[in-house]
């Protein structure tokens, strides 16, 4: 039905973002048992939450009549030690897709541009159109960001670049070189984001801090969560690192309490799990040789990938997921990416892998599968 009142126009052709498909909703439409399903749809840590996580939310429970902090004193002060920054560097969002959400706030508008690379996390085109900016979308290069040609695409129009290191969801990762000059070169009045959402799977990974630390770069806001590898996901929490400037602007636009007690609670202790951070590290650097080994054998194209998934050619993705889907494994398809023969696998537990890999071959070599002649 339309309303009667007019909505924000850029509404009308806004997509709406389509997760991974959760395993309760899955089991009910297939009539599955729901622990009989596995999730490797959206990149979160196989081996759950940290320990220590847990325990330290458990002790705020009896406090939820009261509201958080809302300038999260104790999580900022613990962040900016562990990074080597002060607490003024760093603002909270519910999820890093938050604080995406506070860039479009803080820079975006009509006439506005934005430079993503092709293949790029689908939340940026989302928020450029939420604030009725230009989104200008650069050609990939071999599935990954080309950065020269990013930098080419530097207009005086642009307001933001957003490069994600490592990149979802081609887990690829751009040349260091190619980062240097993309710091030497941005214009100062154009906000660089680099989405560090995988940056702690990256062993040599380019270390920004610096820049802000000394203030030399009032134009870079890094952004990291404790969605991937601190497996937090479904506490929603995310942040970004930038000049205080940059920082207190952000903080006006923020909601006064988006970051909730629980999650507060167990991101300050994740922070000190560093023995679960070393077995994920371990668990993902085995997956990832586990489907390498796996698609060699399959004879299947892949990316290589330096973050916690990897994806892999598999001839109509679309097809192969839902196949997948129906015999309780859940990928992602890649369609929505302009990817469609491919679909993205998390890594998982070598059992969740190992189970994933199995069914890929089923359905694959099953009548009408891709392998099946
Ligand atoms: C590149 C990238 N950036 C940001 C996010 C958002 O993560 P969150 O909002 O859970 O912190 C994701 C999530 O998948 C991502 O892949």
């Amino acid at each position: 039905m339309p309303l009667p009142y007019p909505l924000n126009p850029s509404l009308s052709s806004l997509p709406t973002y389509q997760p991974g498909r959760p395993i309760d909703e899955v089991a009910r439409e297939h009539g599955l048992q729901p622990g009989s399903i596995i999730k490797l749809a959206s990149n979160e840590n196989p081996l759950g939450p940290s320990p220590k996580a847990l325990e330290a939310m458990k002790h705020v429970l009896e406090n939820l009549h009261l509201y958080p902090d809302g300038s999260s004193f104790h999580l900022k002060r613990k962040l900016a030690e562990k990074i080597g920054m002060e607490p003024g560097n760093l603002i909270l969002g519910n999820g890093s897709n938050e604080i995406i959400e506070f860039v479009g706030h803080a820079l975006l508008h009509p006439g506005a541009e934005v430079v993503v690379s092709e293949y790029s996390f689908a939340v940026y085109p989302i928020v450029t159109a939420l604030f009725g900016a230009t989104l200008v979308t650069v050609p990939a290069r071999g599935f990954g960001h080309d950065v020269p040609a990013m930098i080419e695409a530097i207009t005086p129009r642009t307001k933001v670049i957003f490069v994600a290191n490592p990149n979802n969801p081609t887990g690829t990762v751009a040349p260091r070189s190619e980062i240097v000059d993309l710091i030497n070169k941005v214009p100062a009045n154009v906000l660089l984001v680099m989405d560090e959402a995988y940056i702690e799977y990256l062993r040599d990974a380019v270390d920004f801090l610096p820049l802000i630390r000394n203030g030399l770069k009032p134009n870079i806001l890094l952004m990291r969560t404790f969605s991937k590898i601190f497996g937090l996901a479904g506490l929603r929490l995310g942040y970004g690192i930038g000049h205080p400037a940059l920082i207190s602007a952000l903080e006006k636009i923020r909601q006064p309490f988006n970051t909730n007690a629980i999650a507060q609670a167990g991101a300050l202790a994740a922070l000190d799990d560093d023995a679960h951070i070393e077995r994920t590290l371990d668990n993902n650097a085995r997956g990832i040789r586990q489907y390498e080994e796996a698609f060699f054998r399959l004879k299947l194209e892949y990316i290589p990938s330096s973050a916690n998934f990897v994806m892999v050619r598999v001839g109509d993705g679309v097809r192969i997921f839902a196949e997948m889907q129906k015999r309780g494994v859940i990928t992602r398809p890649m369609a929505g990416y302009q990817l469609g023969e491919y679909i993205r696998i998390s890594i998982g537990t070598p059992e969740e892998n190992a189970r994933c890999i199995n069914t890929l071959k089923e359905v694959l070599s099953a009548p009408g599968g891709w392998q099946s002649s």
